[in-house]
């Protein structure tokens, strides 16, 4: 998707996002966040989107989320303020493929549910490996593209031509996302539901 279509799709998809795709893709969210907790420190969350994991984080975190869409932004901070999130420490309005932080700035970052939705997700995933620190970990959630000739490709297929209505690709392959050679597969996953989500984590070689 080109960023005209993603603002323009997001600012639709804001005030029912999380009751409708937010509220099913919890698990992926539940899973990076508890990782991340577990490592401590800094958190960068890509594409935060309304914010909907920013409540998991434990409060001993240091945790920055980004997004192009101020229409999702603002309800991320809707939820800060109300659900007073003391760890969240800033929410700026940043394209992923040129994040203003410095190399290896956070312990964790994470892209949940996002790298099907960005334009050029190559240069985003090289964007995640230079701000996070050697030895930390980059964390994506995702629904990847079924293999072969299987009814669920052939669905994916089918609406591949919507993803600006849509707000993301259904046909993205998994191989788009695991070429940056700073970063090294070390867990994956199927989530909930129906084992559509995929839980990658990968580890930033130093
Ligand atoms: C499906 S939502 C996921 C939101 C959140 N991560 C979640 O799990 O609910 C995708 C998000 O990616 C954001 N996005 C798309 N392209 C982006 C870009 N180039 N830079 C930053 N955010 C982007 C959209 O604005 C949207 O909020």
């Amino acid at each position: 998707m080109e960023l005209d279509a993603v603002a323009k799709s997001y600012a639709r998809w804001a005030p029912v996002y999380d009751r409708t795709f937010g509220a099913i893709t919890h698990a992926g969210r539940r899973r990076a966040t508890g990782f991340a907790n577990r490592v401590g420190g800094t958190v960068l969350e890509v594409g935060v989107g309304t914010g909907l994991a920013l409540p998991f984080y434990a409060p001993h975190m240091q945790v920055t989320g980004i997004d192009f869409s101020e229409d999702m932004l603002a309800k991320a901070r809707e939820k800060v303020a109300e659900q007073r999130l003391t760890h969240v420490r800033q929410l700026r309005q940043m394209d992923a493929r040129d994040l203003d932080f410095a190399d290896a700035t956070f312990d964790t970052v994470c892209a949940m549910h996002i790298l099907s939705v960005v334009p050029e997700p190559e240069q985003v995933m090289a964007e995640m490996a230079r701000v996070c620190r050697p030895g930390g970990h980059v964390l994506i959630t995702n629904h990847f593209a079924a293999e072969g000739r299987s009814a669920m490709a052939r669905i994916e297929r089918l609406f591949a031509p919507l993803s600006d209505l849509l707000g993301w690709h259904s046909d993205f392959a998994r191989a788009r996302v695991l070429g940056d050679p700073r970063l090294e597969l070390v867990e994956e996953d199927g989530l909930p539901p129906l084992g559509m989500m995929t839980y990658l984590r990968l580890r930033r070689i130093g």
